[in-house]
């Protein structure tokens, strides 16, 4: 028995996601998305990074596969390319795309290993984008033809379905700070673009089923962080508050209790979205399971001069940060996770991602993540805590298998456990993937 023993059947995977590591842009009729748009716009990307080529996984996927196998990973998680399936993102279908994630699905089936895919993590077909993108309500319809199209394919096999990966991000950094592709700066359009996508995820989710059978789970994985105000000033919890209701429960609220925070949708105001009768009681539509995405905790202040919600985040001193800045907190995890069990009540809960970026150095051959064998450690056993504490947690998704393209922030961040020696396209195993692979036999950290 492992000094932090998780419960028998537990699943642990990794996670990735297409434009992150499929390269192959222009192969097998693949066609545009914002984020090949947004990567070759000058000024976007850092360095000019693109995922042109990214990790090669188009070609190299028989080995990633091995080195899943090798880690005896029990489940995978990655994302399906929508231009790559339907170029046009409406209309004709590119029976090649769909031979690719049918050659995948059946090569991890094969190995033993579980796939849990992702429709929509944030490659949208540039064509949509043209007509509006998530701002325009068509693409809700849009997106679950699209669910459709790959689920009658795929839906005698694939047991587990996420619809999309993180509406917050995709909405607020692709529609509000511009950060991410399309790259518009107009919050309001952000809040519309977030509804359409959750609108599109309730549609969707009675698609999958009717394309599987009764073993067929679906669910939606959100990004959620705990939070913590700067101090006990009054101004400070409440603009805590304001960042829960921003990112978790302004997702959370309408997926479980079928309506949107009030004192959220009063925060907003006119910049709210248009809403029709009956959508919230689409996106409410019952779901087996939730993934989270955490990576850190937010802790924040209050500052009117930070609109639109008036507060800015804090970075505890004396706590550890990983390349991306982000606080190693994780103990949130725990909290977390009780948070979501006691006020939303999911069927199931996942993981989906929880990772780090430290700056690796390849030695000898070898890559001594020291921090991120730690980072890891401390999450699953806060994550053991919490299955001991009742939260019905069924599997954790480390992010990522592989080293990638870091959205805006290109090749800079390695996240993976495996190291990609980009002019090579060489895998190596970090220290860490050595570490999770004696976790995933223990089921458990010791
Ligand atoms: C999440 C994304 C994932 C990756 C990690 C670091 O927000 O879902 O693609 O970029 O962050």
């Amino acid at each position: 028995m492992a000094t932090y023993q998780f419960p028998e059947g537990f699943t642990w995977g990794t996670a990735t996601a297409s434009y992150q590591i499929e390269g192959g842009a222009t192969e097998g009729g693949r066609g545009e998305s914002i984020w090949d748009r947004f990567s070759h716009t000058p000024g976007k990307v850092l360095n000019g990074d693109t995922g042109d080529v990214a990790d090669d996984h188009y070609h190299r996927w028989p080995e990633d596969i091995e080195i899943l196998k090798q880690l005896g990973c029990q489940a995978y998680r990655f994302s399906i390319a929508w231009p790559r399936v339907i170029p046009d993102g409406i209309g004709a279908v590119n029976g090649q795309g769909l031979d690719f994630y049918e050659r995948l699905v059946d090569a991890l089936l094969g190995a033993g290993i579980e796939p849990y895919v992702t429709l929509y993590h944030w490659d949208l077909p540039q064509t949509l984008q043209d007509r509006g993108g998530w701002v325009n309500r068509a693409a809700v319809g849009w997106f679950t033809d699209y669910a459709a199209v790959v689920s009658g394919r795929l839906g005698d096999r694939v047991r587990h379905w996420i619809t999309h990966n993180e509406p917050w991000v995709a909405a607020f950094l692709g529609y509000a700070t511009g950060e991410h592709a399309p790259g518009i700066r107009d919050f309001g359009a952000a809040l519309q673009a977030a509804h359409h996508i959750l609108l599109s995820h309730g549609q969707a989710v009675p698609i999958l089923r009717e394309n599987g059978d009764e073993r067929t789970q679906v669910g939606i994985t959100l990004n959620l962080n705990w939070v913590d105000p700067a101090s006990e000033r009054p101004a400070d919890v409440e603009a805590a508050r304001r960042q829960d209701g921003f990112l978790n429960r302004y997702f959370l609220d309408p997926i479980f209790k079928g309506s949107y925070p009030a004192d959220m949708i009063a925060y907003y105001g006119t910049n709210g979205p248009r809403v029709e009768p009956g959508d919230l009681l689409q996106i409410s539509t019952p779901i087996d399971f939730l993934g989270v995405n955490t990576y850190t905790r937010s802790v924040v202040a209050d500052d009117p001069n930070a609109p639109p919600l008036h507060f800015r985040a804090i970075q505890p001193p004396y706590s550890e940060y990983t390349e991306m800045g982000w606080e190693v907190y994780p103990e949130g995890l725990y909290k977390l996770l009780r948070r979501l069990h006691q006020d939303y009540g999911p069927r199931a809960l996942y993981i989906t991602e929880n990772g780090c970026a430290f700056a690796d150095r390849l030695e000898d051959g070898r890559v001594h993540d020291t921090q991120r064998v730690s980072y890891l450690r401390e999450h699953f056993i806060q994550a053991q805590r919490a299955i001991a504490a009742g939260v019905p947690l069924r599997g954790y998704f480390v992010w990522s298998l592989l080293d990638n393209f870091e959205w805006a922030l290109g090749y800079s961040k390695r996240f993976g456990i495996v190291y990609v020696d980009y002019a090579t396209q060489a895998r190596i195993l970090k220290d860490s993937a050595l570490f999770f692979k004696d976790v995933i036999a223990a089921n458990g950290v010791s």
